[in-house]
């Protein structure tokens, strides 16, 4: 346990977390704090706060916050450990041993087999690049240079080429790999008639990557007639790595692209193929949702990276019933949609190839806002401008109810002006729209009791807040009573390190308690001492600290009258409960 704390607390002093969270996020100074817009929750203007004194994020939108490690977890979708290694490599911090101590054994089995995986996955992509550019590859080579792409664009995306069926099994079986493992990750495949075989054999490799740059899955598509037959592309199966519907192709280089310097349009298209040639047209945020309907995960990692997302789909695709869901799952994770139509049917890759990158820059620009393509959407399909009166009629009081339906889903400053928008359209008063969304509005949920803290419960926050931030006159004897984990192990951490005569960080807060919820944090890290003079914090401290000290002597006296009603002539008994009685008097 020792070195793992010790772990803990070198990776906070060597990684700052302005720096850090600065590495992922653009930051904007602002006063003693830096701001940014909230990474973990959509928003417009920036309410995530990072502040470098206490070593701490706090978003005043969401409520989330944390330490270093923590915004690592969230941010990068890992374990605690993992998030721990990445900040460990960051610093240049050799990783004790016992580094899983905080996770259970079978974490650490897991653990041990996903590391197998990838490094499966990672020697599988190496040994297909090798092919690509070996005698054998060079029908894969003719077909990309046919395609248009160029030597940067491939190395980029580490294309491949899978040779036969066999060399990858037993190149494989050469580096180590059990095949049961090679099958588990899903580059092999178990045949009836010859064992274990190559799961994309004879096809065009496209790898797929995960936010850490790890491959994790494979794209293969067919050169030949034959192959295609069985599929134009052929995908890693389901894996203990890869979920095809929550991972998005290519989302690897979107974030690097971002890192290194501003996001580009963050673009979603539905293939492989139009990623590439986006990319190489130097549109460097498109990912691909490879052919399903967008879900919730694929919405947390885009929202990581910018807030407005394009959606190009091929031909009407976007259109679909499927595909209308899977934007309004962008919606509600905050990021603003907007919907590019490609005319003529074609794909990204076949409209750049036709009209230039300029000429898909402008589909770009000219993209809707979702609820204009709902609109629009809604208006192809109801003739609201037919001549024939019967049938307008009828189609406006469909729209309508189209529209209602679109109209609910938006915030009230968009709703607002979209009103305005389709009661133009449809000759239907603003009136009209109010009082029908009025109406429809649920029924107000009756605001639950937040549950009140007592007295004594706010005396221990603050008193534990004032000695997290190391204010002088702060400090305690003894543990207080405490009804909550949390508050059990804070004051655990507090003691420890009075006991071990070293300063208490308040970062270490989201360390000690790793569970605790985002209203508990907020007890702790909202206090804000510079609201008050030094001497009145100083006086409330000593109240706080009286209270609690009352509690735990009263405590102790209600232990002792039911002891002594059992034992009603135990005099050692009697004593204490005599000296506690003078002791709560004084202290009161
Ligand atoms: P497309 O057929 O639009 O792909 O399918 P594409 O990228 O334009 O392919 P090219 O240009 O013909 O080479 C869109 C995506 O759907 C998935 C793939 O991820 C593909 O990129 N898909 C398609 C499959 O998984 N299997 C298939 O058989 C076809
Ligand atoms: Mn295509």
């Amino acid at each position: 346990m020792a070195d793992w704390s010790d772990f803990i607390q070198q990776i906070k002093r060597n990684n700052d977390i302005v720096d850090v969270i600065g590495s992922y996020l653009e930051l904007r100074r602002h006063g003693a704090n830096f701001m940014a817009r909230c990474p973990f929750h959509g928003e417009k203007t920036p309410s995530f706060i990072v502040n470098r004194n206490m070593q701490i994020y706090k978003c005043f939108g969401c409520g989330e916050s944390g330490d270093v490690i923590k915004f690592v977890e969230k941010f990068e979708s890992c374990t605690f450990t993992e998030a721990c290694e990445i900040l460990a490599k960051r610093a240049g911090i050799p990783i004790p041993e016992s580094s899983a101590n905080r996770d259970d054994k079978a974490y650490l089995e897991r653990k041990k087999k996903r590391d197998v995986y990838l490094a499966i996955c990672r020697d599988t992509a190496r040994f297909y690049y090798r092919a690509y550019y070996s005698e054998v590859g060079k029908t894969a080579r003719e077909y990309i240079a046919k395609r248009g792409f160029d030597e940067a664009t491939v190395k980029r995306f580490g294309i491949g080429y899978s040779p036969n069926s066999f060399a990858l099994p037993n190149y494989l079986q050469s580096k180590g790999y059990s095949l049961e493992d090679c099958v588990k990750c899903g580059v092999l495949s178990q045949t009836t008639s010859h064992g274990c075989v190559d799961a994309l054999n004879g096809r065009l490799i496209i790898p797929i990557f995960n936010m850490q740059s790890q491959v994790i899955a494979f794209g293969g598509r067919g050169l030949d007639e034959e192959t295609i037959a069985r599929g134009k592309y052929k995908n890693t199966s389901e894996t203990p790595l890869f979920t095809k519907k929550d991972n998005l192709f290519a989302i690897n280089i979107a974030k690097e692209q971002k890192q290194q310097t501003a996001l580009p349009n963050l673009v979603v298209v539905e293939g492989y193929m139009d990623v590439i040639a986006m990319y190489q047209a130097g549109f460097r945020g498109a990912v691909a949702s490879m052919g399903t309907s967008l879900t919730e995960q694929q919405a947390k990692w885009l929202s990581r990276l910018g807030d407005t997302v394009y959606i190009c789909y091929d031909g009407d695709a976007a259109g679909q019933k499927a595909t209308v869901r899977g934007l309004d799952i962008l919606d509600k994770a905050g990021l603003e949609v907007r919907v590019m139509t490609v005319p003529e049917k074609l794909d990204p890759d076949e409209y750049i190839k036709k009209y230039g990158a300029e000429a898909f820059d402008r589909l770009i620009s000219d993209a809707l806002p979702l609820p204009d393509y709902k609109l629009d959407l809604l208006e192809k399909t109801f003739p609201i401008n037919s001549n024939d009166r019967a049938q307008r009629n009828n189609a406006l009081a469909k729209y309508v109810k189209g529209a209602l339906t679109m109209l609910k889903a938006l915030d009230d400053v968009r709703q607002a002006r979209y009103i305005t928008a389709v009661s133009l359209k449809t000759g239907y008063s603003e009136d009209y729209f109010r009082r029908k969304l009025s109406e429809n509005d649920d029924e107000e949920q009756p605001q639950s009791d937040v549950a009140e803290f007592s007295p004594e419960e706010k005396a221990k926050y603050f008193v534990a807040a004032c000695i997290l931030r190391g204010e002088d006159y702060a400090s305690i004897e003894e543990k207080p009573l405490c009804n909550t984990v949390f508050l059990s192990d804070l004051y655990d951490y507090l003691l420890e390190c009075k006991v071990n005569g070293v300063k208490p960080r308040p970062d270490m807060l989201y360390t000690v308690c790793p569970n605790a919820s985002p209203e508990q944090y907020a007890e702790i890290i909202d206090v804000d001492l510079s609201k008050q003079r030094h001497d009145v914090n100083e006086r409330y401290f000593g109240e706080c600290r009286r209270l609690i000290t009352v509690e735990k002597l009263k405590n102790r006296r209600d232990q002792l009258t039911k002891q002594i009603k059992n034992h009603p002539d135990d005099n050692t008994l009697l004593e204490e409960l005599a000296k506690l009685s003078r002791k709560i008097t004084e202290v009161k």
